[in-house]
């Protein structure tokens, strides 16, 4: 179990409930789920891409350097100078759930993809690295931070990554526009419930059927766990997936509703 930040008193108790409820390989009768399961959700060996990430990482956690950023915190935007080693501690997703992304868009194979919230980019090119060739398009409210992740993308050699900076109520709908259809969406940015249910119901209409919608952070409040419950009650939200801290949404029509708690 781990988050980057905790609101939720009940998470212990919320933890052993989904023990209780979460498979293993035995209990999944579903074959796309089992594919799943085996390919993404099981930890696998390391990928090559792993290393330079997570050295990227170590770099930013001892990092001197402190840039503006705006704070979307409660009460709205508000401009903070913050240490770039402490928003690598408490922002980026830790390597175990970067290696999960991986897994999934590697799996996934879509054609573009769309990141809420790139704080320094550590997600970002976790996704990337898995299908270098699909349009991703990650966005970001506070510029000093996504300049910050584009001098990360170039060391990276990962320059096709395309930022979009600005306040997500004014930047998404501009997104959506411009897209025809969307294979992968990770949520990340903005861990309210109402933002949350709107950013879903903006993103549905555009989805593929082979899309998926990744929401992190699922527990983080009860507003997000809440949020949760109702993404999962969504018609067109077809196999949708419990990992505890993340939430997997299938929308392939195709396949019969159906909800699943997967150990991972
Ligand atoms: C948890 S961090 C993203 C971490 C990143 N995905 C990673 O794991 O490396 C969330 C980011 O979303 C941004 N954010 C939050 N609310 C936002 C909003 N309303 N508009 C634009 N950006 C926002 C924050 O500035 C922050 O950098």
């Amino acid at each position: 179990m781990y988050f980057r930040r905790v609101k939720n008193i009940f998470l212990p108790i919320n933890y052993l409930g989904y023990l209780l409820k979460a498979k293993g390989a035995h209990g999944i009768h579903s074959p796309f789920v089992y594919e799943l399961y085996h390919k993404v959700v099981k930890e696998s060996p390391e990928y090559y891409d792993f290393a330079p990430i997570e050295h990227l990482r170590q770099r930013l956690l001892h990092s001197k350097e402190v840039i503006e950023t705006i704070d979307f915190g409660a009460g709205g935007a508000g401009k903070k100078n913050r240490n770039v080693k402490d928003i690598a501690r408490k922002s980026s997703v830790p390597a175990k759930e970067g290696r999960l992304l991986f897994r999934l868009v590697n799996f996934m194979q879509p054609r573009n993809m769309v990141e809420m919230g790139t704080s320094l980019g550590i997600s970002t090119l976790y996704q990337h690295k898995a299908c270098p060739m699909a349009e991703m398009i990650t966005m970001e409210g506070s510029p000093g931070t996504s300049t910050e992740a584009g001098v990360n993308f170039k060391v990276m050699k990962a320059d096709s990554i395309n930022r979009v900076v600005g306040d997500f109520a004014e930047t998404l709908p501009v997104v959506i526009k411009n897209l025809k259809y969307v294979d992968y969406v990770f949520f990340d940015g903005n861990h309210r419930k109402e933002a949350t249910m709107e950013y879903f119901r903006q993103f549905l209409p555009l989805a593929s059927d082979q899309c998926v919608f990744v929401f992190d952070d699922i527990r983080w409040s009860s507003g997000m766990s809440e949020a949760w419950q109702e993404i999962i009650q969504e018609p067109r939200a077809t196999v949708t997936v419990d990992l505890f801290s993340v939430g997997l949404v299938f929308l392939n029509p195709t396949q019969v509703k159906q909800h699943f708690t997967l150990r991972y």
